[in-house]
């Protein structure tokens, strides 16, 4: 793979955020020049053979879980984890049935399991870890707590680097890059604690008959506006470093998954730099992390070739999801009255004049939990737990 190397890099104490880097060819032919990096395939597979991607799916079309499932690399481990239905009609029943069937034919390692399995509540419970769960004990909805349940999946079968993508994807094809693009990520980075987020080329939509390919969307605009003003406001520098702030398409090495914390629901993605500005930012208060902060947090952030287009979900998604991204930056410690006025104007649909956006909920780190007992609980006991295994000839 040929990829651009970063213009500019922004310090932020101990972060450091890689300005946009576009793919320039796939697959390349080792020819560097100053400007670009070529990865040679043998490298981006040895980072796929310790990778596991995650795909927290609810109520998709079985058609687009199943090119998704397709379109990533052997050598990765997938995990899904499922909030599908189950009454009416078992949509998990038939997701498990699609993953079974191409388990036969590929016989890729693959794990699902469903976010309401009581097992898993009381996993989380056994592993003294119960931000996620409700007061009835199993694990709350939201893509986040998904998202969770997977990377202590991951860490289960000893995976080094955790990387998500969406179910609801119609291009097969983009989704094999993207896992690709994250490992072209690790490939270049130099600490340990890395993340790799992806922007869409392009977000085709259909206006007056005909495709139009869009770049932004309303929510992804904001979010990077208002993270590049929490960040401008504190270094004194304006800077448009930032503009992967909702990347649902990212990827992180295990060892800083370990120590993130996370926020639930659309606000995950956002909350990532709010919080890596708020723990390893020039005006952190102790040093949480002392080996992470030796080694430096480093986010790549990488421009697929491909275009993305998904399944629709409405306006009333969108606020929510602006809410939800809006009100993280809102909460941060680095956050002054001016960055939150303009906040607030850019919330004005949405909040009525006297509301404020509400408190960020925030789950601890999983690194303390012990993965493998959490497994060992889950296949001791779970009925929604498949595990099929890499049989290679
Ligand atoms: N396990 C699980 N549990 N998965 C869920 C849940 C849940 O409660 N809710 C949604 N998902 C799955 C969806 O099925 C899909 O595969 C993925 O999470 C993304 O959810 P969508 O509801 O389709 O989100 P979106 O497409 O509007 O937004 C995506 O892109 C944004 C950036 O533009 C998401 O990835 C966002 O997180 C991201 O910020």
């Amino acid at each position: 793979m040929l990829i651009e190397l970063p213009r500019q890099t922004e310090v932020f104490g101990s972060v450091k955020i890689h300005e946009l880097q576009r793919i320039l060819k796939l697959d390349s032919g080792g020819f560097e020049n100053p400007m670009a990096k070529d990865i040679p395939f043998d490298e981006l597979k040895d980072v796929l053979k310790r990778f596991a991607v995650i795909i927290p799916t609810k109520d998709e079309k079985i058609h687009l879980l199943d090119g998704v499932l397709r379109a990533i690399p052997f050598d990765c481990t997938v995990i899904v984890v499922s909030n599908s239905k189950r009454k009416e009609y078992d949509l998990y029943k038939m997701e498990k049935e699609a993953i079974a069937s191409l388990h036969e034919r590929v016989q890729q390692e693959i794990i699902v399991i469903h976010q309401k399995d009581p097992e898993l509540g009381l996993a989380f419970y056994d592993a003294g870890y119960d931000y996620l769960l409700s007061k009835n004990g199993l694990v709350r909805n939201g893509k986040a707590e998904g998202m969770m349940i997977g990377m202590l999946l991951a860490k289960s079968v000893g995976k080094d680097f955790i990387g998500f993508a969406d179910a609801d994807n119609y291009i097969p094809g983009s989704v094999r890059e993207y896992v690709l693009d994250y490992a072209a990520g690790f490939c270049m980075s130099e600490s340990p604690y890395s993340m790799v987020r992806l922007h869409w080329r392009y977000k085709p939509k259909v206006v007056e008959d005909k495709l139009y390919f869009k770049k932004w969307g309303r929510v992804s605009e904001a979010t990077n506006r208002y993270l590049n003003l929490l960040l401008s406001t504190n270094s004194g520098f304006e800077t448009g470093v930032v503009v992967t702030g909702n990347a649902g398409e990212h990827a992180m090495t295990t060892k800083l998954a370990d120590i993130m914390c996370y926020s639930p629901g659309y606000s995950v993605e956002p909350y990532h730099f709010v919080y890596l500005f708020d723990v390893f930012g020039h005006k952190a208060e102790k040093i949480a992390y002392p080996n992470a902060e030796a080694a430096g947090v480093e986010i790549f952030q990488i421009e697929t070739l491909n275009p993305h287009i998904h399944e629709e979900k409405g306006g009333k998604h969108i606020k929510n999801m602006l809410l939800g991204s809006l009100c993280t930056i809102y909460n941060s410690k680095l956050c002054n009255d001016y960055v939150r006025s303009k906040v607030l104007e850019e919330l004005g649909d949405i909040l009525d004049p006297w509301e404020k956006p509400p408190e960020v909920t925030v789950m601890p780190p999983i690194g303390g939990i012990d993965a493998d007992r959490f497994m060992n609980v889950l296949e001791r006991k779970s009925e929604t737990l498949e595990r099929y295994e890499e049989t290679r000839r």
